[in-house]
């Protein structure tokens, strides 16, 4: 095994599959409920027309394109990446995209280059569970928000995967065993307001959310088969196995019995009146 990271959202541009990667977050963007549920959060949060909004960690801007949308001409979206690679792709995708302009920049969560008090919201959407100080980067977002600005970040929360499976035993081994060798808190998605509060925020709330799919969607199918290919790299099964697993589910969609959720937190808090720490 390489000395890599384990989890290639970590940098995204040292991985041979960084186009791959690029075009997977598409396809969870495209996703009839990954739209559904990333738009509810959006607009809890909320997210206003005429609004300057940060993203932090953007991607290819599946978020970007819709919050331009959402705060309208008069607003402002700007949106960082660490991956030269994704940033790319998000400024060739998002050319078209109506409401605001969206400036896209090469940036670090853990060092944003914003002056203070900038934007009335920032968000960060399926990032804090990659990044590795979780703490650092929540505190640069609340720098750069207005006082009262909101400060908001969703995950998902891989202690809450429910997959239908004959192998019950061997799915949770899987899924469990890769998350948590991947990622340094696998349920990130349920400490996300613990998380706000202890970078300053008031007015902490939690929305609980959930990808729901019966159809075997491609976000799904790939989901699976980097959980199996992974479990294989860990020494977690041997590659017949990953493969008898994967076999499993493809027998459930057969039969119209396929069935995966996915447990997704979301969070918002109010940046302080004060000075910031
Ligand atoms: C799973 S993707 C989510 C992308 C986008 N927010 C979305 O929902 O489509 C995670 C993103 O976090 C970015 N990322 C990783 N480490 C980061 C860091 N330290 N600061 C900011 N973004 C980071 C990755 O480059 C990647 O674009």
């Amino acid at each position: 095994m390489s000395d890599r990271h384990p989890d290639p959202w970590r940098a995204v541009d040292a991985q041979p599959t960084a186009e791959t990667m690029a075009a997977a977050l598409e396809v969870r963007g495209h996703t009839p409920s990954q739209i559904r549920l990333r738009r509810r959060f959006l607009k809890w949060v909320p997210v206003r027309e005429r609004d300057r909004v940060l993203e932090v960690g953007c991607g290819t801007g599946v978020v970007a394109r819709d919050l331009a949308a959402l705060v309208g001409r008069r607003g402002a979206v700007t949106a960082v990446d660490p991956s030269a690679t994704l940033l790319a792709r998000a400024r060739s995708l998002s050319r078209d995209a109506a409401g605001a302009r969206i400036a896209f920049r090469h940036a670090d969560g853990h060092r944003l280059p914003f002056a203070d008090r900038r934007f009335d919201a920032v968000l960060a959407i399926t990032v804090i569970l990659h990044v590795e100080d979780p703490l650092r980067v929540v505190k640069e977002m609340v720098r750069v928000a207005r006082p009262g600005g909101r400060v908001a970040l969703q995950d998902q929360d891989f202690g809450l995967v429910g997959a239908a499976h004959p192998d019950r035993e061997l799915t949770a081994r899987i899924l469990d065993g890769v998350a948590a060798r991947i990622y340094a808190e696998p349920h990130s998605g349920r400490r996300l307001g613990g998380l706000l509060r202890a970078a300053g925020l008031r007015n902490v709330r939690m929305l609980a959310d959930v990808y729901q799919d019966t159809t075997l969607t491609r976000f799904s199918r790939n989901f699976l088969e980097r959980r199996a290919e992974n479990a294989v790299r860990f020494g977690i099964v041997d590659a017949p196995t990953a493969e008898r697993w994967l076999d499993g589910f493809n027998a459930l969609y057969a039969e119209g019995n396929f069935v995966l959720t996915m447990q997704y937190f979301g969070a918002c808090g109010l940046a302080p009146d004060g000075p910031r720490r």
